[in-house]
Order: structure tokens, then C-alpha cells, then sequence
């Protein structure tokens, strides 16, 4: 950008998925102090969530979303017809998300993705984080953190896999079913919801089975390093019903550790 140059007067577009979206944006948001930026994402994911929002960052070795900021795009704009050139597992790496809303805010949602995306399901979830981040932009309330579902014991596996083999929606499938099962061990989801879940997602072509299972500990000690975590103590967010999610800052670390095994 140096080299260009581009002024503070220039702004910066990010064309793609949410890979360039989270870069750009950690760019606009640092290169001198911050430049106009705008989000134009090309992958399904990208529409629905990454570009949603004003989060950007990127990964470290020791975990995701490490270095990054809080930086609104000055425009969103979304072209769904850009999902015609993406593969099928690119598009279903995005439905992951588009379950996520279905499963933590409105499982009305739920039949109109059974049978994949279309405009109207881009644009409710895009309606449905926009309404969820202006309650609480900064994630400091614990609002926010309800789009987190599936992503404590998502994040830890993809970064387990080094972010390779893995998508970052299949890694969130995998997590959502397990963090369904951690919630009923607490009895703070309700029974019957994590076989849902599986029913949900398996139907819809996701394999659940955690490609880390024996490497719990390693999950464990990725997840006591998660952005939620308070000092040693697992946070997770937590759905009480389908269609109902809460942040809980407490779980033992045991009960996390007998799903996983289990599981
Ligand atoms: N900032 C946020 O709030 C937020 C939310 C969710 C996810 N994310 C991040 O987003 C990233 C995942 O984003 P993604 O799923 O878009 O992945 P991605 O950006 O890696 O894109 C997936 C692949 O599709 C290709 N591609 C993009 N658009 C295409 C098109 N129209 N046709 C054909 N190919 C196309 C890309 O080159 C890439 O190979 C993760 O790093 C995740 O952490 C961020
Ligand atoms: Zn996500």
C-alpha cells in the first residue's frame, strides 16, 4: 500500500472470502492508523457472517483471531451471484454459519436452509447479526458472544490442524454437536438438542466426528486460551433450547474433558 501509495483520502476494497475480508480489514484498520475501507465477500460465509460486523483479525500459530481489531467496513456489498463459481464444499462451509443463527437465534430459519441458501436466507442472517453485534459491537456484554456457538471447540480444533484439511464451518459443525452435548451434561440445554443438531447438520452433508478426539488435552489447553476464557476457567455459549443461546463462564473443565473423550 506503501508502494501505491494509498492516502488516508483512498479507501480499500477486500474482494473475497473471509480470509481477504479479516486481512483486509486488519489492514485498513493499521495501515496509516486506519483507512475507509469496504467489505465485497465472494464466498457464502463471507456474506452471511465475516463481512458482518467490523470484526477483523488474523490467526497466530498459538490460536485464532489472535491480533486483530474492531473495524466497520464503510459499506457492505454483497453480490450473490458470486456463489455461483464457488465449489460445493466452499458453499457448504458457509451453511455451517447460516445453521449457527438457525440453532442460537431463530430456528425459523431452520426449513428454508434444510434445502441450502438463497437471497432471502442471506439476507435474514445477515438482519440477525446486525441486530445481534448493534446490541453489543465490542463484545463486551455477553450478547455478542451467542454468534460464538460451536466456536470455542471449533476454533481449538482448527487449530489443533494447523487451519489445514479443515474448513472453519466444518470445524463449527463438529463444535455446535458437541457444545450441545456439554450444555445438556450441565443441564443448561435442553435434553434431545444435540441429537438434533446431528440430525440437522448430518442431513445436510456435514461429517461430525472430531477429528481430534484423541487429542483432548491438547483442545483443552487450546480452549483455557480462548478469547471468552476468564484465568483457567472454560467459557462457552451455551444454547438453553434451540433458538436460544446464552453465555456461561464457568464450565468445568472436567465436563468439557468427558465429552470430548466420549464423543
Ligand atoms: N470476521 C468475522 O466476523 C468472521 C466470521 C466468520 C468467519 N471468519 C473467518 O473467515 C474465514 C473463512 O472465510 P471463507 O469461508 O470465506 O474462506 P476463504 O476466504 O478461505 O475462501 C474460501 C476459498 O474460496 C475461494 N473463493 C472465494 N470466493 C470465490 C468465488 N466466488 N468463487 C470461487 N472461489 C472463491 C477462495 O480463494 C478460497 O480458496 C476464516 O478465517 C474465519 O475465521 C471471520
Ligand atoms: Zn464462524
Amino acid at each position: 500500500l506503501a508502494q501505491l501509495p494509498l492516502n488516508r483520502n483512498q479507501s480499500l476494497a477486500a474482494v473475497g472470502g473471509g480470509v481477504v475480508g479479516d486481512l483486509g480489514g486488519f489492514v485498513a484498520a493499521t495501515y496509516m492508523r486506519g483507512v475507509r475501507y469496504l467489505q465485497v465477500p465472494t464466498t457464502l460465509l463471507a456474506m452471511v457472517d465475516s463481512s458482518v460486523g467490523g470484526k477483523v483479525a488474523i490467526d497466530l500459530d498459538s490460536g485464532k483471531n489472535l491480533v486483530g481489531a474492531f473495524y466497520p467496513p464503510t459499506e457492505v456489498l454483497v453480490a450473490p451471484e458470486f456463489i455461483s463459481t464457488l465449489p460445493e464444499r466452499q458453499v457448504r462451509n458457509g451453511m455451517a454459519e447460516v445453521w449457527k443463527y438457525a440453532f442460537v437465534l431463530d430456528m425459523s430459519l431452520a426449513q428454508d436452509v434444510a434445502s441450502g441458501w438463497n437471497r432471502e436466507v442471506i439476507e435474514r442472517c445477515i438482519e440477525l447479526k446486525r441486530s445481534v453485534v448493534e446490541e453489543d459491537e465490542f463484545d463486551t456484554t455477553g450478547r455478542r458472544a451467542v454468534l460464538n456457538f460451536g466456536h470455542t471447540v471449533g476454533h481449538a480444533i482448527e487449530t489443533a490442524l494447523a487451519y489445514r484439511d479443515i474448513l472453519h464451518g466444518e470445524a463449527i459443525a463438529i463444535g455446535m454437536r458437541l457444545e450441545a452435548m456439554i450444555g445438556e451434561r450441565l443441564g443448561i440445554t435442553a435434553p434431545g438438542t444435540a441429537e438434533a443438531i446431528a440430525q440437522a447438520l448430518g442431513g445436510a452433508g456435514f461429517d461430525l466426528e472430531n477429528p481430534c478426539r484423541d487429542a483432548t488435552d491438547v483442545l483443552l489447553n487450546l480452549m483455557v486460551r480462548d478469547k471468552k476464557a476468564e484465568s483457567r476457567k472454560l467459557a462457552f455459549s451455551l444454547l438453553t433450547e434451540l433458538g436460544a443461546c446464552k453465555l456461561v463462564n464457568d464450565v468445568p473443565e472436567s465436563v468439557v474433558e468427558e465429552v470430548l473423550a466420549q464423543a
